[in-house]
């Protein structure tokens, strides 16, 4: 059989890892795909004539090489969205294939991409946009393609991972987590949007894509980071039994689909707690697998070549089983005031006889039932009339909207003298 004839846009971090694991592993990875893979062009915006291409062409002009009519595949790694896209859209429209690590612009114009490339007898492999060498997106698209999904829960952000394992292993602020993590290289470009959850935002799209048949829906996803999170919401939630962890959730409900970014509190027992430094994980409930569980590097050279090579392997054999368009059938995004979970609050209060009972009687005529509840004796910074104390409450689960209401009429009242804190509960009980 002929070699597949790759092109490869970019020369960063994981294009060389590419060209690295199609070398190092060429003998496997040829046997698996039933012909060599052959890079025969290479196009990046910068010169690196220190990289060995291995006997590939070179062109500063990833456009024109993206719309070459000689290739099988392009392999889109230059990052970015405006270029990238065009370059993708380029070889789709020409019955290329496309293999891309671009989450950005797989959650912000999906569906049509797959349409594009359904329109054209291409294939769009993106397992390398997702929590780099985790198999995820051939897991929903194929393993698992036999299941109803009740969620996909994730760690899928390497960053947000590491500053929060820091802040709660070393005690260390955000601040200088994050500093941690710049200086050891897991940060992107803009640390924005990684600690803003719009990184994590952008995979928990395409996960719900896939599991849910929701499209590509990232303008509705809720994203919240962790630049709020505080050493001290780390101590309580971890005496009253939980590790603090940025997650991904897509969970099916009768109204529709929940899919939201934010930090959680999950039990210390659960095997999401166990994933520290940039590790990523994901979950599926599903009602015939049960619970499966996926972990490993989210991000660096080797990892994401590995889910870029993948997608070739898999574009090389006959027919490909790369993911198609989601079938259209979706049932609603839901907003965020209409999830359900259980809350973790923290309310600073006066340290004055009542101030407890005021903010349960509250919580009590929402409906919203306490299910644990700490008062520190230690007293915060001292206010013009007296100490305060930080009333920490874990809550049963309630709408969103729900908690909206009582926590504005807790905020008001006299003995609460500055903002609540408030983060979500996931128990995320394992059934089987
Ligand atoms: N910046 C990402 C992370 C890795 O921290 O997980 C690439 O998606």
């Amino acid at each position: 059989m002929d070699p597949l004839r790759v092109g490869l846009c970019g020369l960063g971090t994981v294009a060389q890892g590419v060209l690295q694991v199609l070398s190092d592993n060429a003998e496997g990875i040829a046997r698996r795909a039933g012909r060599q893979l052959q890079v025969v062009a290479v196009a990046s915006r910068t010169a690196k004539p220190e990289v060995d291409l291995g006997g590939a062409t070179f062109s500063t002009d990833v456009l024109t090489l993206a719309g070459r009519d000689d290739l099988d595949v392009v392999v889109e790694l230059i990052g970015g969205e405006d270029t990238a896209l065009q370059l993708v859209e380029t070889a789709l429209s020409n019955g290329t294939h496309v293999v891309t690590g671009n989450k950005a612009i797989v959650a912000l114009h999906g569906e049509r991409l797959l349409s594009l490339a359904s329109a054209n007898s291409a294939h769009l492999g993106f397992e390398a946009a997702v929590a780099g060498g985790i198999p995820i997106i051939s897991s929903l698209t194929n393993a698992l393609a036999g299941n109803a999904h009740e969620w996909i829960v994730g760690i899928i952000n390497g960053t947000s991972n590491f500053i929060l394992t820091a802040m709660a292993e070393q005690g260390q602020s955000f601040s200088d987590a994050l500093e941690e993590a710049q200086a050891l290289g897991y940060a992107e470009a803009d640390p924005t949007f990684d600690v803003e959850g719009v990184d994590a935002a952008h995979k928990l799209t395409i996960l719900t894509a896939l599991g849910f048949g929701a499209g590509f829906r990232f303008d509705d996803v809720y994203v919240e980071g962790i630049s709020a999170i505080a050493v001290e919401d780390i101590e309580y939630a971890r005496q009253l039994g939980y590790v603090i962890k940025h997650i991904g959730m897509a969970r099916r409900r009768a109204a529709g689909i929940e899919a939201r970014v934010h930090p959680a509190l999950v039990p210390q027992s659960h095997l999401l707690s166990s994933i520290g430094g940039a590790t990523n994980a994901v979950m599926v409930r599903s009602n015939a697998a049960g619970d499966t569980f996926y972990a490993g590097a989210g991000a660096g050279a080797l990892p994401t070549a590995s889910a870029v090579v993948g997608d070739l392997v898999d574009i090389s054999k006959s027919s490909a089983r790369l993911p198609r368009l989601p079938d259209g059938s979706a049932t609603p995004l839901l907003p965020i005031d209409r999830v359900e979970t259980e809350y973790y609050l923290r309310i600073p209060s006066l340290d004055q006889p009542g101030a407890f009972a005021r903010v349960a009687t509250i919580l009590s005529e929402c409906k919203i039932s306490i299910e644990a509840a700490i008062q520190r004796e230690q007293a915060g910074p001292s206010l013009d009339e007296g100490q305060w104390v930080p009333i920490v409450i874990l809550t049963h689960a309630v709408e969103e909207q729900v908690m909206n209401r009582a926590l504005a009429e807790v905020q008001a009242l006299p003995e609460v003298v500055g903002e609540i804190t408030r983060i979500r509960v996931e128990q995320l009980a394992v059934t089987n």
